[in-house]
């Protein structure tokens, strides 16, 4: 593993050495919360780095987090944009459910505030246009945040911003049918006074509350909300009881008044937002249209809506849903005779390490069929038929795999089957 990954002595989250599932090496502890350990590792297939958000399975039981875990998954897998943190599979072993995300290696924007202070107007306005062009995708998807924070902005190794952590948010079927949620989310100094107020919010608006308070303290470089008395504090929100510093400029201070504004109603929208001079200053088209963003004869077009319209046609992750086998560690012992899964890998990908494997164990590989529709069949000298893979391609550059043979009680097809699940991810299985 190169020195990238920054190891240190094998994290207990691996299951052999620090090697998780025969594919991603794991590097140092990047981060944890009450519920999860974020980790670096490494595609060992690929050299690609990557962030391991890894939650036990003792925890996901005791405390009922399994239903945020699948909804953070089946949120962000459908998310595609420059500013969202990206997931690349889910993984599980005995013990552990494992989130793949693309690695933001700068650090989390509440360290940087509280290790070098405020930031600069500049620097505030682009961060601020980044968050605001994955907040307003995720709103035109039906996905509001509901935990937007600095903790919860992360930084790549150029210095962008990616939104994480969506373990709270809500996805379009939760939406209620007169779209007042009552849900109290958030964290208290980030809640919208519209949300204490308990009479129901619309989370599109109370998202924008807390960009204002991102925006804030960006700027100031402490919180906008802040008392040790959390009723005070409660207090303060709900007047709109805030001073912005002497050094914010008079556009900056006027638009924090509008993304503050304590009634929902009148508070500012995405679409003003985008038009607001303090957001827009100097923004030329290329580095709009880089932030995934732009605007074109009054309509919002986003860059990321349109890659992911490629792949929408049929989605894997869509026709068979999410529930089963999360438990993927317990398929190794009790599989069937024929197992159907869908990997988020190429036909193309599968069959060669299918093959790879398959001569790796000394059996005699022959390819079948074309690509779109192929196979593989693995042949003892004798001429048995140990296993046959099929592959079908699915939109969206996913694959189902057929595994015929390798059941129960077929030593060599045991083996198969073991190296097969470390090699490829197999996050989605389900009967379809
Ligand atoms: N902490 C939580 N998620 C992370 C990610 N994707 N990259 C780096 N650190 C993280």
């Amino acid at each position: 593993m190169p020195e990238s990954c920054g190891l240190q002595s094998a994290p207990e989250t691996t299951k052999e050495g620090n090697i998780l599932l025969g594919k991603y090496q794991l590097g140092r502890l990047l981060g944890y919360g009450s519920s999860a350990k974020v980790h670096l590792a490494q595609n060992l297939f690929t050299g690609q780095n990557l962030a391991i958000k890894s939650f036990t399975k003792h925890r996901i039981v005791k405390t009922d987090l399994i239903n945020f875990i699948k909804r953070e998954a089946a949120i962000l897998r459908r998310l595609r944009h420059p500013h969202i943190v990206r997931l690349h599979e889910v993984l599980a072993s005995r013990t552990k459910i494992h989130l793949v995300l693309e690695l933001a290696k700068g650090g989390d924007l509440f360290s940087r505030i509280a290790t070098f202070g405020r930031l600069p107007e500049h620097l505030s306005r682009r961060y601020f246009r980044q968050l605001i062009s994955a907040v307003a995708y995720g709103h035109s998807h039906g996905v509001f945040h509901r935990d937007l924070k600095l903790e919860n902005l992360l930084l790549d190794d150029r210095g962008n911003l990616k939104l994480s952590d969506f373990g709270l948010a809500a996805a379009p079927d939760q939406m209620p049918a007169d779209g007042l949620f009552h849900t109290l989310c958030g964290t208290p100094a980030y809640v919208a006074p519209e949300i204490l107020a308990k009479k129901g919010y619309r989370a599109a608006v109370a998202d924008i509350w807390s960009c204002g308070v991102v925006l804030f303290t960006l700027n100031a470089g402490y919180l906008p909300f802040n008392d040790s008395n959390l009723i005070a504090m409660y207090r303060k929100i709900c007047r709109g009881d805030y001073q912005c510093p002497k050094w914010t400029s008079p556009d900056l201070k006027r638009l924090i008044g509008r993304l503050l504004d304590k009634n929902p109603d009148t508070r500012i929208t995405i679409d003003e937002i985008f038009r607001d001079p303090w957001v827009a200053r100097g923004v030329d088209k290329e580095e709009w249209t880089a932030i995934g963003m732009f605007q074109e004869e009054g309509k919002v077009s986003s860059k990321a809506e349109e890659m992911e319209a490629e792949d929408r046609a049929l989605n894997a992750f869509d026709i068979i849903g999410f529930s089963s086998g999360l438990d993927l560690s317990g398929l190794i012992g009790v599989m069937a005779e024929r197992e159907r899964f869908v990997v988020d890998e190429t036909p193309e990908g599968v069959l060669r390490r299918v093959e790879e494997i398959g001569r790796g164990e000394g059996l005699f590989v022959n390819r079948k069929g074309k690509m779109g529709n192929a196979g593989v069949e693995m042949r003892e000298h004798n001429g048995n038929l140990v296993v046959g893979v099929d592959v079908y391609r699915l939109n969206g550059g996913l694959t189902v795999v057929e595994v015929n043979g390798g059941g129960d009680g077929d030593a060599k097809g045991m083996k198969f089957w073991e190296k097969l699940l470390g090699a490829v991810s197999e996050p989605f299985r389900g009967e379809f």
